[in-house]
């Protein structure tokens, strides 16, 4: 690389890095609050900005500067010297209505007022009873596939409501038929096929039918097994059935089916095909989209050749609303088409029929219990609001789980309570032009199969209450002068200019703004607001203390800080009080220090911490404790009043009987000298900045060596004198023995070896040699005492 090329490289490399320490800078510096944006002008657009922002409509707030600084955080209006009663803040709240009240589900009413970018969360308690009134409907597919079914249905139902009679107080059936839109292409529009389907194979049918309600829900079931014999069945073209318009007119239809208010809801499709979706009436030329209401006409549902199926969404919301759970016990063959169906509609049971329906009847106890224990809830929001709010639930299972974005607990028995915290968000205030704006937006919970949902109003705060009374003071443009009348003289204007100036003679507006009909309208500065009657005020000519000027404890005023009540200093960090720096015993500064600035200053570089009540090296020797250990012996180990000890020494003192064991770690063992060769045991705890004292109750003394040399002559004298004695008595012994000892006795011929007998100096050893036996010779040691001259010889 040539030098010229490197030198190139450089340069960019430089420039790169520059842009991005700028970029990282301007980053950073902005401050963090959404509130301040210089093209805030309203009232509205400053709400709009976050739950945090505020608007200040007090007229004489920051006079002259431009109206985006009325938009902040309630505690910087404040502190600009906003009063509490000019803040425009609407709060985000959450008000149950109790009045109304229920077994299942708790509570029913909830009014919640959002504003832009604010969410509120609240809590649904859902309880499944203990037994239910159950409402069955049948609705069977009566195409010429299901004869075995329904042929079936007339033995399994009556079986079916004796079982569910255990697991229910009060069980009724109803029963309908469906097959298909009655046009084509899905039936035989032939003249004769049309009254009798089935008239190729000469078997007599019904015609086809998109839904016949045939039996409302009742408990006779002699009426019910009579019903089902008069069936029928029908016939049509295609593959799918028109199951989805049948299920709607059964769910909506409330009145004619006979639904039951307090009853559970069980809808019962069986079908061995899959069904029609809303698109594939186009086929037949139906394009009017289903409106979702009940079209019975007499028995059978009249619309089937004009709306268009429901779509699979319009079902689900359907079924939903009626609190109705559906069971499909279809063909093993269509089992994997409403595998799929299962997760969208709520509130849905799938099972396989086996052949001849021998299953059913435990299909459905099973599905009732599977779907009773199954407690969920569906949020709805209204449609046209849907993407200006959110919704979040947080469910808490009675098994002890939390589950996050779920709502559905499994395995839930009767009696017991599933709670879910729902917490609803609002992004943005609706349109302006929007009708319905500031209105309420309803969201409903409802618990799927219930007969009992929770109506939640959303109150929309978007407006400003200032707006009413017209004072929100949030005008951009400088209001034209009060008496703009050409009448005015020019003495007049001079007049007005005069009250654009802080003294007479001094600066217009203070050279930062413009002398507008007597009013100063200040400057917009990139370093920060100038405001104030004359301009003089701003928030960045004066000393800065923590990132802020006047450390946000005043106002700057022709580059002085004028400091809140409280405070001082050049930029009014500093509190008046010295609250900041009393220590936890009342002493300012742990009493090692003196307080500046609410700040300690520590009077020896021994002592540190925020209160210099850290002290490392002054507990670390035993000596340094000696002048408390001192306080408290004086005061009797605590029974005396351990407060007159200097408060410094008084904190953590345990008294105890004796220290004996080492407490290793941060424990130190020390000794405190009380009298002469006696002493205290004490133990000392370095782990805390402050003392820690074990001190023992039980003094130890040392004897002195005087004492100890007395009792060392006592003890030497003692020793001497028993010996003397003992040689005494031994000797008195010895010449007592002396004819047995003359005589060999066996004793000392065991002895005959021991070299223990070395001759005495007054001793005399004689050994004698007996041969006893030739093999044995014995030797014999006889000591005999040189018998002192003045004995006479026995
Ligand atoms: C509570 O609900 C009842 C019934 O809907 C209604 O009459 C009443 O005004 C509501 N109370 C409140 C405080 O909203
Ligand atoms: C049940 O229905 C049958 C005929 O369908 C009728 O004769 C009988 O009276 C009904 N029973 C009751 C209790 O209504
Ligand atoms: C809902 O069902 C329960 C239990 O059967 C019943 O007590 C309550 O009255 C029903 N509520 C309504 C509004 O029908
Ligand atoms: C819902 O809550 C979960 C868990 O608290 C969170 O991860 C998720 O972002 C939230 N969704 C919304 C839309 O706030
Ligand atoms: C509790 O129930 C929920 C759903 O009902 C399930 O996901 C979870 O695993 C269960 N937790 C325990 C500890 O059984
Ligand atoms: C509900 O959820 C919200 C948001 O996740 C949380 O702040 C609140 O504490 C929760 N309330 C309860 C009672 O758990
Ligand atoms: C108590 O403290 C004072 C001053 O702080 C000192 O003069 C005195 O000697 C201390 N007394 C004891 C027993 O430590």
């Amino acid at each position: 690389m040539t030098s010229w090329l490197r030198k190139y490289c450089n340069t960019i490399l430089r420039y790169v890095l520059f842009i991005t320490v700028l970029l990282l800078s301007s980053t950073g510096s902005s401050p963090d609050n959404r509130c301040t944006s210089s093209l805030i002008s309203t009232c509205e657009e400053c709400l709009s900005l976050g739950p945090e922002c505020a608007w200040c409509f007090q007229e004489t707030f920051l006079d002259g500067a431009h109206s985006s600084q009325r938009c902040d955080s309630v505690a910087n209006l404040m502190k600009k010297g906003c009063e509490v009663e000019f803040i425009d803040n609407p709060k985000v709240r959450v008000d149950v209505n109790a009045t109304l009240s229920s077994s299942q589900v708790a509570p029913r009413d909830i009014t919640i007022s959002l504003r832009p970018g604010s969410q509120a969360s609240f809590v649904v308690e859902v309880q499944q009873l203990e037994r239910y009134p159950v409402d069955l409907y049948y609705l069977v597919d009566v195409s010429a596939s299901m004869q075995d079914i329904l042929d079936r249905l007339k033995t399994v139902g009556v079986a079916l409501s004796h079982s569910m009679k255990e697991h229910s107080r009060d069980f009724r059936v109803g029963f309908g038929s469906f097959v298909d839109k009655p046009t084509s292409p899905y039936i035989d529009v032939h003249p004769s096929k049309i009254v009798n389907p089935c008239s190729d194979y000469d078997v007599q049918c019904r015609p086809a039918h998109g839904f016949i309600h045939v039996l409302p829900v009742t408990e006779n079931m002699t009426e019910f097994t009579r019903v089902i014999q008069q069936q029928r069945i029908s016939g049509n073209m295609d593959t799918p059935e028109g199951g989805f318009d049948a299920m709607l007119q059964a769910a909506v239809c409330q009145k004619d089916i006979g639904w039951r208010p307090e009853a559970k809801h069980l809808l019962l499709v069986m079908t061995d095909q899959p069904s029609h979706l809303s698109l594939d009436s186009k086929l037949a030329g139906i394009v009017v989209p289903h409106d979702g209401s009940c079209h019975l006409e007499g028995s059978t549902y009249s619309q089937s050749t004009n709306m268009e199926h429901p779509t699979i969404g319009q079902l689900a919301e359907k079924l939903l609303e009626n609190s109705i759970y559906s069971i499909f016990a279809v063909d093993q063959v269509q089992y994997k088409w409403y595998e799929d169906l299962v997760d969208l509609l709520p509130g849905t049971f799938l099972g396989k029929l086996l052949p001849k329906a021998s299953n059913l009847k435990d299909l459905v106890v099973q599905a009732y219990k599977k779907l009773l224990s199954d407690v969920e809830v569906e949020i709805g929001v209204e449609n046209s609001q849907i993407n200006r709010f959110w919704v979040n639930v947080t469910t808490l299972c009675p098994n002890g789980s939390t589950l996050t974005g779920t709502a559905k607990c499994s395995d839930v028995q009767p009696k017991q309570t599933v709670f879910f915290n729902i917490t609803i968000g609002m992004t943005e205030c609706p349109n302006r032009v929007e009708e319905g704006a500031g209105e309420e937006v309803l969201v409903t919970v409802q618990p799927v199969g219930f007969n009992e949902s929770v109506t939640v109003h959303v109150r929309q705060a978007c407006g400003c209450a200032c707006r009413e009374s017209k004072r929100c003071h949030d005008d951009p443009n400088p209001p034209p002068c009060a008496d703009s009348a050409e009448s005015q003289a020019a003495d007049t204007e001079l007049d007005l200019t005069d009250s654009c100036r802080e003294n007479r003679g001094g600066p217009l507006c203070s050279d930062r703004g413009t002398c507008t009909c007597g009013k100063c309208l200040c400057d917009r500065s990139s370093l920060g607001t100038i405001y104030g009657k004359f301009c003089e005020r701003d928030d960045f000519s004066c000393p800065y203390a923590g990132g802020v000027s006047c450390a946000g404890h005043g106002q700057c005023v022709s580059g002085v800080c004028l400091c809140q009540p409280g405070w001082t200093g050049e930029s009014c960090m500093c509190p008046v009080s010295t609250e900041t720096c009393l220590s936890g015993d009342g002493l300012i500064c742990s009493g090692h220090g003196k307080c500046v600035c609410g700040r300690c200053v520590c009077d020896s570089p021994q002592h540190s911490g925020s209160l210099c009540d850290k002290c490392p090296t002054c507990f670390s020797s035993c000596q340094s404790q000696w002048s408390c250990i001192d306080c408290h012996l004086s005061n009797g180990f605590g029974q005396g009043n351990t407060e007159q000890c200097n408060r410094s020494c008084t904190p953590l003192v345990g008294y105890v009987d004796d220290i004996t064991e080492l407490m290793g770690g941060t424990w130190r063992n020390c000794l405190y000298p009380s009298g002469d060769h006696c002493h205290y045991r004490f133990q000392m705890g370095l782990a805390s900045d402050r003392p820690q004292l074990h001190i023992s109750r039980h003094r130890e003394c040392l004897y002195s060596q005087q004492y100890f040399m007395t009792f060392l002559s006592v003890f030497i004298l003692t020793v001497v004198l028993g010996l003397v004695i003992l040689a005494g008595i031994r000797t008195l012994l010895r010449s007592r023995r002396w004819p047995q000892l003359a005589k060999p006795s066996e004793k000392s011929e065991d002895n005959s070896k021991d070299l223990s007998y070395a001759p005495r100096s007054n001793e005399k050893t004689i050994t004698y040699r007996r041969d006893r036996l030739p093999e044995h010779p014995v030797e014999m040691h006889v000591h005999i005492p040189k018998m002192p001259l003045s004995e006479v010889w026995q």
